[in-house]
């Protein structure tokens, strides 16, 4: 089986992972505190942090699995989608180490290696499942038929479900990113206390920009009659927000378990780390008979680990990159 050294640079993490025998050795991350202060990604930024990153991360990787450069049989990276800047600093970088090992290139995709990171670790679901990937920047129901065999049902016509855990965490004065912080506070909140509008869309898709300008009104309005109203009520804001974003996954996820006969449901994304979903998850499962797999946390966030599996798959398929020959047709050299 072949040895990987994967990179991953979509967003704000930068990240290197190497394989082993389809066994990961290494998965160093770097996070961006830089963004922490504008409340958000600032893509400029995001790229800076990744040329500053990228070697360090890259070496560490490599020193902690006991791989030597001219060891690897293949280069991964994550070809998108993510933030231009991100990726083609990641990119750059995986092509020009693989032109100069001479080793080949694997193209990876974001959303696919999210779901793939459930190959990393035991238990590993069956095919076909239902995967439900949900971070900050996707919330997509994915039929999984196969390691390369995919279809999209269902996504976000909006935001994603990660970004309304940020948005609306923000009205409530919360630190970036705002969704641990909910999560953490929702625990102690009533989550029927507050009830927001679900977003109900038809076939499988999800909407969650209602909710944040549902939330943002209310918050208006009653902060308009007592200025404390946030700071006094914050556990069951939290916990009634959490509660509809649950509930608007849960309503999609088991009309396509249902419509598409599937029992093994699979949940990715950084959202996956949320307490309350993971319960709401376990409790449908009891009532529909699901069987349930969530990623550890390290390959639930963004992570080079998820794109090691998934360019390991691509390596088996011999679905490699081509980056000595462009697709460009108007290309002339000279
Ligand atoms: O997958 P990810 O690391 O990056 C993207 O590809 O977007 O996901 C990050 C998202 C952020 O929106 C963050 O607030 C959210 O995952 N998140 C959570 C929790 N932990 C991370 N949202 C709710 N509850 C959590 N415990
Ligand atoms: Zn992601």
């Amino acid at each position: 089986m072949p040895t990987i050294l994967a990179i991953e640079s979509s967003c704000d993490d930068t990240s290197a992972a190497v394989m082993v025998d389809g066994e990961i050795r290494s998965n160093v991350v770097a996070t961006q505190q830089v963004h922490e202060q504008y409340g958000g990604v600032v893509p400029e930024l995001a790229s800076r942090a990744h040329q500053q990153h990228l070697l360090p991360v890259v070496t560490a990787a490599l020193h902690k699995a006991g791989v030597a450069k001219h060891n690897l049989d293949a280069v991964g990276f994550t070809q998108g989608p993510g933030l231009l800047g991100s990726l083609l600093v990641g990119g750059m970088f995986a092509k020009t180490l693989a032109l100069a090992l001479n080793k080949p290139l694997i193209a990876v995709n974001h959303m696919r290696a999210h779901i793939l990171a459930h190959f990393i670790e035991e238990p590993r679901p069956a095919f076909p499942f239902l995967c439900l990937t949900v971070s900050g920047g996707h919330t997509q129901l994915v039929i999984v038929r196969s390691a390369l065999d995919m279809e999209i049902i269902g996504q976000t016509i909006d935001d994603a479900a990660g970004e309304a855990f940020d948005k609306t965490a923000k009205q409530l004065g919360l630190p970036y990113p705002g969704g641990p912080h909910l999560d953490k506070l929702a625990r102690e909140g009533n989550p029927t206390r507050f009830p927001f509008p679900v977003g109900a869309m038809p076939g499988y898709d999800f909407s969650f920009s209602g909710l944040k300008t549902a939330v943002m009104y209310f918050l208006k309005k009653e902060v308009a009659k007592n200025p404390d109203f946030v700071q006094e009520n914050l556990p069951d804001l939290c916990a009634s927000i959490q509660h509809t974003i649950i509930q608007t996954l849960l309503r999609q996820l088991r009309r396509a378990a249902h419509d598409h006969h599937l029992t093994h449901i699979a949940l990715a994304g950084g959202v996956a780390a949320n307490s309350g979903l993971r319960q709401a998850l376990q409790d449908e499962a009891a009532v529909q008979n699901w069987q349930v797999f969530i990623p550890a946390f390290q390959y639930c966030t963004d992570n080079a680990g998820m794109i090691a599996m998934t360019a390991h798959f691509q390596y088996e398929a011999g679905d490699f990159a081509t980056q000595l020959v462009s697709s460009d047709p108007r290309l002339k050299l000279v």
